[in-house]
């Protein structure tokens, strides 16, 4: 650990792919920073062990074991701001979180969202694009803001919806895509190419279109190609 890079926490309640996306990104320096402590609100998430596997710090802070949402966020600003955390990464992190904790940490929290946002916030965004007949679906990474999975999109990557195509085949199509956006999202954040102000984001000093940058569009060093 470098005590001068950036530290991120990245939280986690499943699988960990994404966590596993920001492990390669931090080791291969495409993300100059350093993972302080991955949390997961679930005891049995499998990236607990990929995280484990790196030599990362861990903690669970189970949500079912506070009395209050307010509780489990209160415990969850601890632990970051004692681990000294830059940067707060929801990776797969499925709570919703008060908007006393969003606001404490406004600008240094990133979520990625698998819809075209604003299209879709919510659960099952990818049968909810099948379902309206949708040609093209995709991811987002965004601010987060009190208003759920509806802060400012730093990045998105489409993903053209095939005939055949079931919500888990999309989500398995689209997921490495997650995994090259999400790290050279955060890396346009740590290098202060991309920041928020005053609910708005910004990307080399003008202002993001609703949909933030289109990863197409994005020049190659940007995007690590
Ligand atoms: C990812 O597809 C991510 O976009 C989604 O959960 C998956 C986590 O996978 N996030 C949300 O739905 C947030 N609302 P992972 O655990 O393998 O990174």
């Amino acid at each position: 650990m470098n005590e001068l890079r950036p530290r991120l926490a990245v939280l986690i309640s499943g699988r960990g792919s994404n966590l596993q996306a920001f492990i390669q990104a931090c080791q291969g320096g495409q993300v100059s920073a350093d993972i302080g402590v991955v949390i997961s609100n679930r005891p049995n998430a499998g990236g607990l062990q990929t995280a484990a596997q790196a030599g990362l710090e861990t903690l669970v802070l189970d949500h079912k074991r506070f009395p209050s949402r307010e509780a489990f966020d209160a415990e969850l600003a601890r632990a970051l701001h004692s681990a000294k955390i830059d940067l707060i990464i929801l990776a797969g992190f499925m709570r919703i979180l008060t908007a006393d904790f969003v606001n404490q940490f406004q600008g240094r929290l990133v979520n990625i969202h698998p819809s075209l946002l604003p299209k879709y916030p919510g659960l099952n965004t990818h049968d909810r694009a099948i379902d309206n007949g949708d040609s093209v679906a995709g991811a987002t990474v965004h601010y987060v803001t009190p208003d759920l999975d509806g802060g400012p999109p730093i990045v998105h990557v489409k993903c053209p919806i095939r005939p055949d195509d079931t919500g888990a085949s999309l989500a398995a199509r689209l997921l490495p895509m997650e995994h090259m956006i999400y790290p050279a999202a955060v890396q346009l954040h740590l290098t202060k190419r991309v920041y928020l102000a005053e609910g708005h984001a910004y990307f080399d000093g003008k202002p993001l279109p609703p949909d933030g940058i289109d990863w197409a569009a994005l020049p190659a060093q940007d995007a690590h190609l």
